[in-house]
């Protein structure tokens, strides 16, 4: 068996509840990285990482990676995860959300949770003693940002001035993508149409956080301008869930700001495809981009997996016991 030792004190996120990629410094992106990377190299030598912990997942909003990779990922390091369908009624709905909380953190160790409002799963993180992760909201989705960029980081090595185009709606995922980007010294150069650009308020903060860590964000309306000489183009849907009732209306202002073989054209002969899925194919990404060589959807949803590990372990194992290998 592996052996199992103290973890550093300096192995510790500088944060309980994950909720936002502004929380995290770039210290605590890197010990992400460094931890997923062991456990992707040598997962056995983490199944007993959580035993006898337990996860509650709160999902408003449909998901197949997320709660695929949180179940497994805790199954895999002996845990257990229970699946609480909150489409309806949506949390809040049949008990305050403060409520929900002070229960689950009596039977469980953790919460993830998948919600429309960003503000509900802010409002779990501060009722309850127990670590919460924001499984996406509205506004954000930490966990495919950062794991995106342990993507990258495996194929580009270091992320210092990479270029990262972004084609689509300035949506949860491109929020996500410019903030945690920002510390880690990446360009984010986000094409959108007008009157879809992401919200001021995450630009600014990722602009302000990118003064430090030479990152920056670059708004356009022409997707050709944004992807020129960029080493990676991601796109996502045109309508994210919830916006289903405007996705005829999204696919006649978004369809110049498909990412097709042309597009790619304009893009650094080496730059990878990336779409944090579900796709839509045909509409935001080419059939012949999600499956040429090009594309990297596939290991961006199985590093999921790895880099979730590792948030589960640092936020709920916080200061306790972890294998080190
Ligand atoms: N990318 C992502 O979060 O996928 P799901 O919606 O299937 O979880
Ligand atoms: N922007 C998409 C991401 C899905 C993972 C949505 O919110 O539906």
């Amino acid at each position: 068996m592996t052996p199992v030792v103290a973890m550093d004190k300096r192995e510790q996120l500088s944060v309980r509840d994950l909720i936002s990629d502004a929380d995290l410094s770039r210290s605590d992106l890197k010990l992400i990285f460094s931890l997923a990377e062991r456990i992707k190299a040598s997962p056995g030598g983490y199944a007993q990482a959580l035993a006898g912990k337990q996860l509650a997942m709160i999902f408003e909003k449909p998901s197949l990676r997320t709660r695929t990779t949180f179940e497994v990922g805790m199954t895999s390091m002996g845990g257990f995860a229970v699946y609480l369908d909150h489409a309806k009624p949506r949390l809040g709905e049949r008990e305050s959300i403060k409520d929900v909380a002070r229960n689950l953190e009596r039977w469980v160790d953790g919460i993830v949770a998948r919600t429309y409002a960003h503000q509900a799963v802010i409002e779990l993180a501060e009722n309850a003693s127990i670590p919460v992760i924001n499984a996406l909201t509205d506004a954000l989705h930490p966990c495919q940002a950062i794991s995106d960029f342990f993507t990258l980081r495996e194929k580009f090595g270091r992320l210092q001035g990479f270029k990262l185009a972004f084609i689509g709606d300035g949506n949860n995922v491109c929020h996500s993508l410019m903030l945690t980007g920002a510390r880690l010294g990446v360009s984010l150069r986000v094409a959108t149409p007008a009157g879809f650009e992401p919200k001021p308020e995450w630009v600014e903060e990722a602009r302000s956080a990118g003064r430090s860590s030479v990152g920056a964000v670059q708004l356009f309306h022409d997707p050709w301008e944004a992807v020129t000489g960029a080493q990676a183009v991601y796109t996502d849907v045109w309508a994210s869930m919830g916006q289903e009732f405007a996705a005829h209306l999204r696919s006649q202002v978004f369809a110049s700001f498909q990412v097709n073989d042309a597009l790619m054209t304009a893009a650094d002969p080496d730059a990878v495809f990336m779409h944090c899925l579900p796709a839509h194919r045909g509409q935001e990404v080419a059939d012949s981009v999600m499956d040429s060589p090009r594309s990297i959807v596939y290991d961006q949803a199985e590093n999921r997996l790895h880099v979730q590990k590792a948030i589960m372990i640092l936020l709920m194992q916080n200061g306790a016991a972890y294998p080190s290998v």
